[in-house]
């Protein structure tokens, strides 16, 4: 059976983090919410070990989150993050209150105990990340003490004989020096995992389980512009050939070249692909309609009108696969608790409009990172991997305004030059989604000696980790000056370039 590690997510906006790292360390992690997760179903599921994640609660205060304390009595070894320290203690008699000192944030200087198990080959004086109010006032019993900082006494605490740790710092996160070893030290040294999560062996045996499931049954997907659907189609190709129909809308909002792009990336494999010009009738039913909520309806709705018509042509089909990932699952409300469902999202209703019998979702375990790393497994070209995610209305609500032929061919060309630029420099910060944006503001310009009147081109790009919050990327300036220069020279219509300088909140990634 494989090794895995279960994270029970208490609310904190890092608990994706820790999966990541336990899965970067090659060893299965999965996140699920404390309500509802009891001492016996994880000792059936055969967990080897059991994060509780932070949280923004206090232990003590009315409705904060707990989970059965029996947890604690499987013998299965835990380790407690900020509120999952917190809780420990609380659940073991120990102290939790406001610190004497008041908060404690960011990054701090932390004395930790090398003999303990849980810092093996880490010194003895380092840094971590720090974000709290409460901390541990009194050790619990048989508890004893592994780490400590200037402001908070028992930052790490160790029964090691129950295997039960708790950390007030956060391991998962970049600024915290050894979270790595921390983690690697817990899931292999005290959990007793050994390696068994690699991204080769999942794809084998997801050829075999998607073979045996669907038998000689016929699957239907539908492409989009993004990275998942198309590594779920490589995955479905690989395992069952033609018994997959692959059904690509191009409602002529895509990106340069991008329609091309993902046909020559299918033709070499023995599927049915469905490649379905649709530009004239999305931009008939896009005529006039300014109001971005419109729009997305607009968009999402025709798209529905051609699924039926492509589902009727069709016929019944026996599965209906989606490329749903892991963060859509616990977003979804399957898995964690910390984050909020983004309804508009989805192109929706899909379902309802395809007959079919069941749904099918082949990397519903899986996080963006593993995706790539199929995709690549597969043999899909890197352009498709290693693609920026990218909204199901495409370009249409990168246009501020009506959206129209004219307007989306500048746009391809200014959005195509900016993504040059910014693939070919060394950043220091990564870019996770960058494109331009058709803004409805016109000024003035001058090109040799005639005034024009002309479009300006808004460039964005973020540096998120899961595109809920968001910072603006501070792009090096010989980058904004490269695009800056060369959109208002190359592409015609466009007499100026602003970069956008707002992170999410308050702004969204996209302006529309
Ligand atoms: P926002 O604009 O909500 O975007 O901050 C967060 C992330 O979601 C993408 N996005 C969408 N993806 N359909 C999608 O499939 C949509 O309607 C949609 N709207 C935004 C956006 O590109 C960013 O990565």
């Amino acid at each position: 059976m494989q090794d895995k590690i279960l994270v029970l997510d208490f609310g904190s906006q890092y608990n994706f983090l820790i999966c990541r790292r336990i899965r970067d360390q090659h060893v299965f992690a999965e996140l699920k919410s404390y309500a509802g997760v009891t001492a016996e179903q994880i000792k059936a599921e055969g967990y080897k070990g059991i994060i509780f994640s932070g949280g923004p609660n206090s232990v003590y205060a009315e409705g904060a989150p707990k989970c059965d304390p029996e947890i604690l009595k499987l013998g299965i070894p835990v380790l407690g993050l900020c509120y999952g320290h917190q809780l420990i203690s609380f659940y073991n008699g120990g102290v939790v209150a406001p610190a004497n000192s008041g908060s404690e944030f960011g990054r701090v200087d932390v004395k930790t105990d090398p003999e303990s198990p849980l810092m093996k080959d880490i010194p003895a004086d380092w840094h971590c990340f720090m974000s709290h109010t409460d901390a541990v006032m009194q050790l619990p019993e048989g508890f004893k003490k592994i780490a400590s900082t200037a402001m908070t006494e028992n930052a790490g605490i160790a029964n090691d004989e129950k295997k039960i740790y708790g950390l007030q710092f956060h391991i998962e996160v970049a600024h915290t020096e050894y979270g790595n070893q921390i983690l690697h030290n817990f899931v292999f040294n005290i959990c007793g995992c050994k390696e068994s999560w690699f991204i080769d062996d999942y794809c084998k045996q997801s050829i075999e389980s998607i073979r045996a499931k669907v038998g000689d049954g016929k699957v239907l997907l539908a492409l989009s512009g993004g990275v998942d659907s198309p590594v779920c189609a490589a995955l479905l190709a690989e395992a069952i050939g033609n018994q997959l129909t692959c059904v690509f809308v191009d409602h002529g909002m895509m990106r340069k070249n991008e329609p091309q792009e993902v046909e020559d990336a299918f033709k070499n494999w023995d599927i049915n692909f469905k490649h379905i010009k649709a530009e004239d009738r999305f931009l008939a039913r896009l005529k006039g309609v300014t109001d971005p909520e419109a729009k997305r309806k607009a968009i999402g709705e025709e798209f529905i009108r051609v699924f039926e018509e492509v589902g009727k042509e069709i016929g019944s089909v026996d599965y209906l696969a989606q490329g749903t990932i892991y963060p859509d699952v616990v977003e979804s409300g399957a898995g964690g608790n910390s984050v909020t469902i983004k309804s508009h999202h989805n192109v929706g209703g899909l379902p309802d409009y395809v007959d079919f019998k069941e749904i099918i979702e082949p990397l519903r375990m899986l996080f963006k990172d593993e995706v790539r790393a199929l995709g690549k497994e597969l043999g899909l070209p890197d352009y498709l991997v290693r693609r920026q995610p990218f909204p199901g209305p495409g370009l249409g609500i990168r246009v501020i305004g009506e959206v129209t032929k004219e307007k989306l061919d500048i746009l391809r060309d200014a959005d195509a030059i900016f993504r040059e630029e910014v693939d070919k420099a060394e950043l220091e910060q990564p870019a996770n989604q960058y494109f331009a944006v058709l803004t409805n503001t016109y000024s003035v310009g001058v090109i040799g000696d005639f005034r024009t009147y002309a479009a300006t081109i808004a460039l964005r790009s973020v540096t998120t980790d899961d595109f809920m919050t968001a910072d603006w990327t501070h792009l090096p300036y010989e980058v904004l000056a490269a695009a800056g220069s060369r959109i208002p020279n190359e592409v015609k219509g466009v007499a100026r370039v602003v970069y956008d300088i707002t992170s999410k909140p308050p702004a969204t990634v996209e302006w529309e």
